[in-house]
């Protein structure tokens, strides 16, 4: 049985892979430092998969906890998720994105190559391609200079680490992730914001269960058929199941290259309009919005090219818009109940 550890993985990605990990057969350790994500979490994978995950509690900021860790577990490969992950708060605190999301992720580079442990999986981002000249998006269009702090040092992190596979035993996948949304369906484990939710989903579900009065629509006036941006939402468990993919590509060494990076969305771009009226359909439930400014930042739209990702990952998305739309409010609901 390999060990897999999981860095972030009480996150929202990170434990829907932990989940998936857990149903493959991997044995699996978690670090986390409960900065974003909730020691709770444990118990409601333990709940789903019927399997507690070994748990340490590690701040990767700090190198000799990170060295700690590696002396006492046997790894074989890592799935690296934590990380500072919102975009306008990068802006305000760059330097904190710096240390976290890039010191972090040299140590365990630098802890990997001094143990021989082979095999990293990256959560990269689609911000890298900003917005993209062509549509969809593969994975040979240009990077472009990036927008925020945050996209950075995703850039930055997949430079690091082709380096270091070019230099070192090491092999290693980036995933660019698109916009992950929804709940695992045992609504066991789910998104939780902080505070007032800067993406889009959490905003629809938390203005359906009446905790926000009414939902601001970033912009009408883009280039797309009604006006609103276009993104590629993916179900979080097909992004989860990706990872799984990714990590068997690499185990079985199946890799054509010690550095490969392939976008993961479902290849199909949604407005925000067509978010609501899906939202509204799927759920029953009638959302109040207003269209507003455009917020900086955003790119007019983003989807993925999926072709490279379904036939080397031998992946592909199996769950609907429909359904991740569903899952999100189920989670929401769970969420109000416990709150009321
Ligand atoms: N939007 C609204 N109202 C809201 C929130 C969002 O209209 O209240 C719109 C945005 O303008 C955008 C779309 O909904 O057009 C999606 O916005 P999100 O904030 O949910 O997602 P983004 O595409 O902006 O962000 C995602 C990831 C980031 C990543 C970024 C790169 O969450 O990690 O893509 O563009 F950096």
């Amino acid at each position: 049985m390999k060990t897999i550890l999981v860095t972030g993985g009480l996150g929202f990605i990170g434990s829907h892979t932990v989940v998936e990990l857990q149903n493959s057969g991997f044995k699996v350790i978690v670090i986390d430092n409960l900065s974003n994500s909730r020691i709770e979490v444990l118990d409601s994978i333990t709940k789903i998969t019927g399997t507690k995950p070994n748990f340490h509690k590690v701040d990767l900021r700090n190198k000799k906890e990170v060295k700690n860790f590696f002396d006492l577990n046997i790894i074989d490969g890592i799935i690296h998720f934590a990380a500072f992950k919102a975009v306008g708060e990068s802006v305000e605190k760059p330097l904190e994105y710096y240390e976290n999301n890039i010191g972090s992720l040299v140590y365990l580079l630098q802890e990997m190559r001094d143990r021989n442990i082979d095999n990293f999986i990256f959560s990269s981002s689609c911000t890298v391609y900003g917005q993209a000249d062509k549509l969809p998006i593969t994975e040979n269009a240009p990077i472009k200079p990036a927008e925020s702090p945050y996209g950075n040092t995703k850039q930055i992190g997949e430079e690091i680490i082709k380096d270091s596979c070019n230099a070192h035993k090491l092999n290693a996948i980036a995933l660019r992730y698109f916009n992950p949304i929804g709940a695992h369906e045992s609504i066991e484990i789910g998104e939780l914001p902080l505070g007032i939710p800067q993406n889009l989903i959490p905003y629809v579900t938390q203005t359906a269960a009446g905790i926000r009065s009414q939902l601001s629509i970033f912009g009408d006036d883009y280039e797309t058929p009604d006006g609103t941006a276009i993104r590629d939402y993916i179900h979080v468990v097909d992004l989860a199941k990706a990872h799984i993919a990714a990590l068997k590509r690499l185990l079985n060494k199946d890799n054509e290259n010690n550095f490969e990076y392939y976008n993961i969305g479902t290849g199909k771009g949604s407005s925000v309009l067509e978010i609501i009226t899906a939202f509204q359909n799927s759920t029953g439930k009638i959302l109040n919005y207003k269209t507003v400014e455009r917020r900086t930042g955003d790119v007019t739209a983003a989807y993925a090219d999926t072709t490279i990702a379904n036939e080397k990952l031998n992946w592909k998305t199996e769950k609907t818009l429909e359904e991740a739309l569903r899952s999100a409010w189920n989670w929401q609901e769970k969420q109000s109940n416990n709150h009321s």
